[in-house]
């Protein structure tokens, strides 16, 4: 049978380039960046260009750059690093909206049983925060706002810049999850005016095992773990350089390729969006038309018109071939109703009948035609309409 990954949010292949650039790190230069002989200099110099690389393409210095084990390290340090340093009797408040991915969620409700309180931003039907909700969220306590800019579940881009500026003239510092964004939209730290941005190389074609967590100069900041100097004494541990080569030139191939993938995924996010539109009864879409990233689409099928089984319909597809997930995070094997998609205000049936889409540098337009046939032909076979009485027009 005829496999089609759609799940390019979940992880990507490692690109063929970023495996060449990786190669030489592992064998013949392996040296331990931290010792001071000629096999030390050598990793260390290897680790140092490729931070230098990456901290290019986000607009930061080299030395802002902290490279960690990926995206949910790189939030969880955020959260708690700036917790530790800039909380106190009287700052015990923070932001984060009520969309971000369970690495900045669960790290920010972990503070609340240490006597912080948490505010979780609203979001309307697409997912948007509105900067009058940040506004009236913040308090004179508030020392921290987290807020995601492209959503993993249905891609909504926030305005960072704007959202950044009102944390600012609060006196909190804003950090955001760029872990989506970086690489398929553009995204620089110095346009946004962001304090903090965690990023992972496994979302653009580089290997998994590694990411990064930049911190603006003059920031105090402290460390999630306890060990040697490195990383100037912000994140202890040997550092890996292949997996750093390997995401710096991920990072370079994301960014030079962006502008054509980017139009590219585009036109095939449409296509998606109208065979699903003429051929999925109660289909809705989360995504927003205009403000996302091109390579998510996610849909619900709506409860009041069509009685579906969420886990049937990702289980259906996967039997297709199509490999898909729903909005819904899946903890010990059961599928729990996502919190992205019930904060846009769906009902609990309708957000369990959830299908993210998500494509990538390997996609084709046949390959998106094949996963429409059966998506509408799924939710043809399993889905059961409602009586007329009951349905919405
Ligand atoms: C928005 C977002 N943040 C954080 C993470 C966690 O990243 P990692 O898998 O590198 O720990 C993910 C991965 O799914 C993500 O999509």
């Amino acid at each position: 049978m005829r496999r089609i990954y759609m799940d390019y949010t979940a992880t990507t292949p490692v690109d063929k380039r970023v495996v060449e650039a990786m190669m030489p790190y592992f064998g013949g230069a392996f040296g331990n960046a931290s010792s001071i002989h000629s096999f030390g200099r050598e990793a260390k110099s290897a680790l140092e260009d490729s931070r230098e690389k990456i901290a290019g393409l986000i607009g930061a210095r080299p030395s802002e750059l902290y490279f960690t084990s990926g995206g949910t390290e790189s939030d969880n340090s955020a959260i708690a690093g700036i917790a530790a340093k800039y909380s106190g009797k009287d700052r015990k408040h923070l932001v984060v909206s009520s969309v971000e991915h369970h690495a900045v969620l669960h790290a920010a409700k972990s503070l609340e049983s240490s006597g912080f309180s948490v505010a979780f931003l609203n979001v309307d039907s697409h997912g948007f925060i509105s900067p009058d909700e940040l506004r009236s969220a913040l308090t004179k306590e508030s020392f921290l706002v987290s807020i995601i800019h492209a959503n993993n579940e249905i891609g909504t881009i926030q305005n960072l810049s704007a959202l950044a500026a009102i944390a600012h003239e609060n006196g909190s510092l804003f950090h955001t999850d760029a872990v989506q964004s970086f690489g398929k939209t553009k995204f620089s730290v110095t346009e946004t005016g962001v304090d903090l941005a965690s990023f992972t190389a496994h979302k653009i074609y580089g290997p998994k095992g590694i990411g990064a967590l930049y911190i603006k100069r003059g920031i105090d900041f402290e460390p999630m773990f306890h060990g040697g100097s490195q990383e100037r004494n912000r994140r202890p541990g040997t550092e890996s350089v292949p997996l750093a080569a390997g995401y710096a030139a991920a990072a370079e191939l994301a960014v030079k390729e962006l502008d054509g993938e980017h139009e590219r995924l585009t036109a095939l996010n449409a296509l998606m969006r109208r065979r699903i539109e003429a051929e999925v009864r109660g289909a809705l879409f989360n995504s927003p038309e205009v403000g996302s990233v091109p390579h998510i689409l996610s849909v619900s099928i709506d409860s009041r018109e069509v009685e579906i089984d969420g886990e049937a319909l990702i289980i259906n597809m996967d039997l297709e071939g199509i490999a898909v997930t729903s909005g819904s995070a899946c903890s010990s094997g059961s599928l729990q109703p996502s919190h992205v998609i019930k904060a846009l205000g769906r009902d609990d049936e309708t957000t369990m009948a959830t299908v993210r889409f998500s494509i990538g540098r390997l996609t084709t337009e046949d390959e998106v035609k094949t996963a429409m046939d059966v998506f509408a032909k799924v939710v043809g076979k399993i889905g059961k309409r409602k009586k007329l009485s009951s349905a919405v027009s």
